[in-house]
């Protein structure tokens, strides 16, 4: 991409929420902003810091908002974000206070949060900053949270069976079973106090979609009808308008490409559940059996911790089975995913459909197997395989059928489809970022937007 540098330098605050998924578009975004000229100070709480060395270019300002582990321990993803806020939300603010002190020169043209991370806006409003909403999931994913709000709470939350097929009113191709809490089984205050947070613009200045108009084009719309009048930019895929710099919080293992480049081009089949999803030791023994059963070559990101309730590594795999998939299989605690992603040797991404994943897969146009685990991730894998037909959802659970699935995908005329369709897409996103492209474009309407503040 090529980038314009803005004229007007400035300096901005970026709030990350702590979590991969989270963490990894703020960084993209501060990058590209970065690139246009502005200074940028990452405001993060300690607990799980973005590794600052990166990132020279940027200024990292811890919060001291003393959060550890046992605070978010057995607690549900929902109720970790409220615990997170209430803790941020009075250290954030004094930290930036302090850094405006320091700095009287340094104006802050404005604040940038994750939508998730909403004592920012409390703290921007506080300190008459203005301030904008980067939302680091799918249009689609956040248009069906908030039809949640007007939908019978206890017909849909935890989901009926008798509904669970019928397609929600007023979203596109969403059944109630898609929607992003039809699993959730924590306390609903929760989940209304987030949605309350989470569904309103207040008083920021913009929201900014980690997204590409082509893909959500009808999302993307349906949510600016709903907000007339605000400034709303589809910016994305941010890692593919960012410069390069690892934004991972753990160590990548690279050696899994060394092996990469000893396989087939479009062979093998790359497994992994993102940063948070975990599963059952079963899910987990039949899902290495479904890999080994299927006879491709497959490399398998197994974080210590995927097994629910562990923190054990590959102890949880059947005994024998590392020999039975020597030289097949390849199996990592980490890995540089958008590498592995671009490698030739990749034909099919059997993925949690977390939203960057998601991203990276189609900006590589690679096929996906979808084996969604909650929240926004199962209207993604919706929009895989029913709205995009780039992939093959596994609908019954987690079971052996995997190996029918990987089949499918890697070796029938079905799959070959799926990655037509896939290679397609790709195309589509990368004219969106190239010169004139709509997420090009809103960038640069964005650093226009940010200068006018
Ligand atoms: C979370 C939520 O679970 C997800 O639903 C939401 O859309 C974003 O926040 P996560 O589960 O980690 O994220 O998934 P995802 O959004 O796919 O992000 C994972 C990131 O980690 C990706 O950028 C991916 O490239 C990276 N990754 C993953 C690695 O670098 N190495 C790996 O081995 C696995």
């Amino acid at each position: 991409m090529e980038i314009q540098e803005a004229q007007g330098h400035g300096h901005l605050v970026l709030v990350p929420y702590p979590l991969q998924g989270h963490m990894t578009p703020t960084l993209q975004l501060a990058s590209i902003l970065h690139s246009k000229g502005f200074s940028i100070t990452i405001a993060h709480a300690k607990f799980k810091s973005p590794k600052a060395f990166d990132h020279p270019d940027f200024n990292f300002l811890p919060v001291a908002e003393n959060l550890s582990e046992h605070h978010i321990a057995n607690k549900d993803r929902i109720a970790q974000v409220s615990i997170i806020n209430t803790k941020c939300e009075a250290p954030l603010q004094e930290s930036l206070t302090n850094l405006i002190k320091q700095k009287p020169q340094s104006r802050v043209n404005c604040i940038i949060y994750d939508t998730v991370m909403y004592c920012a806006e409390a703290v921007a409003s506080n300190m008459k900053l203005p301030s904008i909403i980067l939302r680091t999931s799918s249009a689609s994913s956040f248009i069906a949270y908030c039809a949640i709000l007007n939908l019978p709470l206890e017909d849909c939350i935890p989901l009926k069976e008798s509904i669970s097929q019928e397609l929600v009113p007023g979203l596109h191709s969403i059944r109630f079973k898609d929607l992003p809490a039809s699993n959730y089984f924590g306390d609903l205050k929760d989940l209304l106090n987030l949605l309350g947070h989470v569904s309103k613009i207040k008083t920021s200045s913009a929201v900014l979609w980690n997204s590409v108009d082509y893909l959500e084009h009808d999302s993307l719309a349906q949510f600016q009808q709903q907000n007339e009048g605000k400034h709303c930019f589809s910016i994305g895929p941010l890692h593919g308008m960012a410069p390069t710099a690892s934004t991972s919080l753990l160590t990548e293992d690279t050696d899994c490409i060394t092996w990469l480049d000893k396989q087939a081009t479009n062979s093998v089949i790359y497994v992994s559940l993102g940063s948070v999803a975990t599963m059952e030791e079963s899910e987990l023994i039949e899902m290495a059996w479904g890999l080994a059963n299927s006879e491709q070559p497959f490399l398998w990101v197994v974080r210590p911790g995927l097994v629910r309730g562990s923190a054990e590594w590959i102890e949880h795999l059947p005994e024998g089975y590392l020999e039975t998939i020597q030289g097949r299989g390849c199996i990592v605690k980490w890995a540089p995913q958008k590498e592995v992603l671009a490698h030739g040797a990749v034909g099919g991404f059997l993925s949690h459909c977390g939203w960057n994943s998601t991203l990276e897969s189609i900006c590589e146009g690679v096929p996906m197997i979808c084996r969604p685990a909650f929240g926004d991730q199962k209207v993604n894998s919706r929009y895989i395989s029913y709205v995009w037909k780039m992939g093959i959802a596994l609908e019954n659970g987690f079971n052996r059928n995997i190996e029918t699935a990987i089949r499918r995908l890697m070796q029938d005329p079905e799959g070959q489809q799926m990655r037509q369709k896939a290679a397609a897409l790709k195309e589509k996103v990368k004219l969106s970022i190239d010169k004139g492209g709509t997420s090009y474009n809103s960038v640069n309407n964005l650093v226009e937007l940010i200068l006018s503040l």
